[in-house]
């Protein structure tokens, strides 16, 4: 039986995702519950190698299809060995990206077909679904910035998934958007274009339901 509770962050590359985590997870700790933040693709020794896979192969790109099953294959790892066992013990699993994720960037983006994700996901994930996903959303302009200032800060330069291009990242705002109308209830969508501060207001806001 789930014990903790399963939250999820989504949006587009950066949209403040990592930024936002980070406060809720002291926030929670501080209430004196116990935390889990994990990040997709990754989390285990496995998936964090697909991870690498994903994001840094540049002679041999995966095809989309099987960027989708690497996706799943790393998921279908961390629901199993790390997000399952930590939510029957009661933590609270924090995700930076997961399903929803895959069906933008796959679905949306790249164009595959969105019933067969949701069956394929539904597979990896052993039906698991998060309690509440807050998706953070932000004009690409801003995100773009945001990242700019990003890679010069961490002096890393923008992997092969954030290099796509602007068409591609308009379809995923429509995607996200989209998935979130489909399921309001679950999907919270923030607007983040905002400060930090005026985020983590919002981000309270929705999590009144769950406290
Ligand atoms: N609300 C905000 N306003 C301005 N800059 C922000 C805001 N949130 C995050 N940033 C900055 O933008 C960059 C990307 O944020 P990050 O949290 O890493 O995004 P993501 O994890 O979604 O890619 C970082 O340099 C971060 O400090
Ligand atoms: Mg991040």
């Amino acid at each position: 039986m789930k014990k903790g509770r399963f939250i999820t962050f989504e949006g587009g590359e950066g949209c403040g995702k990592s930024t936002q985590i980070k406060r809720l997870e002291s926030y929670l700790k501080e209430k004196g519950v116990e935390v889990l933040v994990t990040r997709e693709p990754g989390g285990t020794r496995l998936a964090e190698l697909i991870r690498g896979l994903l994001k840094d192969e540049k002679d041999d790109p995966p095809c989309d299809r099987a960027e989708l099953l690497l996706f799943l294959a790393a998921r279908a790892q961390l629901v199993k060995n790390v997000i399952l066992p930590a939510l029957e013990s009661g933590v609270w699993v924090l995700s930076d990206r997961f399903s929803d994720s895959t069906f933008a960037y796959q679905g949306y983006g790249r164009g595959l077909d969105l019933e067969i994700l949701k069956i394929a996901n539904d597979f990896a994930c052993d039906s698991l679904k998060p309690d509440l996903t807050l998706l953070l959303d932000v004009p690409p302009e801003v995100a773009s910035a945001r990242m700019r200032k990003r890679e010069k800060e961490t002096n890393t330069e923008a992997d092969r998934i954030e290099l796509a291009g602007d068409e591609f990242h308009r379809k995923l705002r429509e995607g996200f958007h989209a998935l979130a109308a489909d399921e309001s209830d679950r999907i919270h969508t923030i607007d983040a274009s905002g400060t930090p501060d005026e985020v983590w207001e919002a981000v309270c806001r929705s999590l009144k339901r769950l406290i």
